[in-house]
């Protein structure tokens, strides 16, 4: 099977951008299925490091035909700011680019009800990246909103736009207290963001389903990570989008049945941005020293991350939700001076363990991660390109990972730049 599609298994910022990027060099075609511009994936072109929040990661590298599918949420007027940076930077956005008519519009009243929304909820706020994720997708699941596709005829465009503002306004003004948007001028920003994406609006599912069947290599990108899953995420904690494996079948019109092996990205500890439960979180020095060496801030929102240590009973949970048998592990290199690191085998809740994870947020919140502590190795692991020269207690880690997960590695990265890879066992 010529389809591999790669999800986060924690919550997000687990690397995919880089690793979907290095897996570019086997793929024809590079597909976002889910999400919008809350992704933040950053890859490295030419040494320098490039946030791609849209436009899929296989789009810096030459021959390869990227794919926006219709699953995916997209802010039209941050494609095409995107679409003329990365172009500043030299990488082609041409025929290599093809958006889906059916993906659903973030449009500017998304974003006013989501800020407003996120205020009204006070300490009870998600921390979202305040792109207008949710309310895109609610509104999609509401049949109020408008497909991408609907930009191609401006004037029956601008109808429903400015009939929508007029709607969305009396719930701004209402609801929150709120000042009105003017839909004139957000038209006049949206006429010249409608020309230029024109040209890359496509029908795209029947594309990619001959491109399996004619054995092309697929590689699906997944953003955010599986425990923002909104419906096997830590809910309402989450995002709005499958980002699950099952999110290819319904955000790119595969059918399940064409989808091949999905490959889990795992970093080799923790870390979470935004509200919600998060059991192995440490606060201490150890969270600073991984915040720094890990450089964990966010793509998207510059927001700090909090960290933590690998919870193995989360990483249990996402591979079962997605079917993983391998996983590749990113960020090595940042527990390399640590004596001792520790790994969350197991929770105890009420007094018993388990190694279930919980499918309510109340209940996560109450669990206490178990932990084992594994010997660090204090020693750099950035140079390593073979299994062979990765130091032994890091080898155990991995082998350890491995065994408490059940499930195989076949790649580990040790750093940013796209060489700093330990390649196991290929993807394709
Ligand atoms: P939203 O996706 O902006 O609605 O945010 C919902 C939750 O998902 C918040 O906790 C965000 O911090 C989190 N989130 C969204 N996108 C990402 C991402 O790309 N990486 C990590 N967390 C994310």
């Amino acid at each position: 099977m010529s389809s591999v599609v790669v999800v986060g298994t924690q919550w997000g910022d687990e690397g995919k951008g880089k690793i979907t990027n290095a897996l570019c060099s086997d793929a024809d075609l590079v597909v976002r299925f889910q999400g919008g511009a809350n992704a933040g994936h950053t890859v490295s072109l030419d040494g320098v490091p490039i946030v791609f929040h849209l436009l899929p990661s296989g789009i810096s590298v030459p021959g390869i035909q990227n794919i926006i599918g219709p699953g995916v949420v997209i802010d039209p007027i941050a494609l095409a700011a995107e679409i003329t940076g990365v172009t500043e930077r030299g990488v082609e956005v041409g025929e290599n680019f093809l958006i889906d008519v059916g993906a659903h519009m973030v449009l500017p009243y998304h974003k006013a009800i989501e800020a407003a929304e996120e205020r009204a909820r006070g300490d009870s706020a998600i921390g979202t990246t305040h792109r207008g994720i949710g309310p895109a997708y609610a509104d999609r699941c509401a049949r109020d909103g408008i497909p991408i596709g609907a930009l191609a005829a401006f004037d029956e465009f601008r109808r429903r736009f400015e009939e929508t503002v007029g709607r969305k306004n009396e719930h701004l003004v209402r609801l929150y207290g709120e000042e009105p948007l003017d839909a004139r001028a957000l038209l006049e920003q949206l006429r010249p963001v409608a020309l230029s994406l024109a040209g890359y609006l496509a029908d795209t599912p029947e594309i990619l389903r001959a491109a399996i069947r004619e054995d092309r290599n697929v590689l699906f990108e997944g953003a955010q990570g599986t425990l923002l899953d909104v419906t096997f995420g830590t809910y309402p904690f989450v995002t709005s989008s499958s980002t699950t494996a099952g999110g290819v079948a319904t955000g790119t019109g595969v059918p399940p049945s064409l989808i091949g092996e999905v490959i889990g990205i795992t970093k080799a500890y923790t870390t979470r941005v935004g509200a919600g439960p998060f059991p192995t979180e440490v606060t201490d020095d150890t969270a600073r020293m991984i915040q720094e060496r890990g450089a964990e801030r966010g793509a998207t929102t510059g927001r700090a991350r909090r960290c933590g240590w690998l919870d193995i009973v989360a990483l249990r949970y996402s591979i079962a939700v997605n079917g993983i048998k391998r996983i590749i592990v990113t960020k090595l290199d940042v527990l390399d001076s640590f004596e001792t690191i520790k790994v969350c085998v197991a929770y105890e809740i009420d007094g018993s363990r388990t190694d279930r994870f919980p499918r309510t947020a109340d209940e996560l919140r109450r669990v206490h991660p178990v932990y084992v502590e594994i010997p660090g190795w204090m020693s750099s692991t950035a140079e390593a390109r073979q299994e062979s020269e990765l130091p032994p207690p890091a080898l155990a880690y991995l082998k350890q990972i491995c065994k408490l997960a059940d499930v195989d590695i076949c790649s580990v990265s040790v750093g940013a730049k796209g060489e700093a890879i330990v390649e196991f066992t290929s993807i394709f």
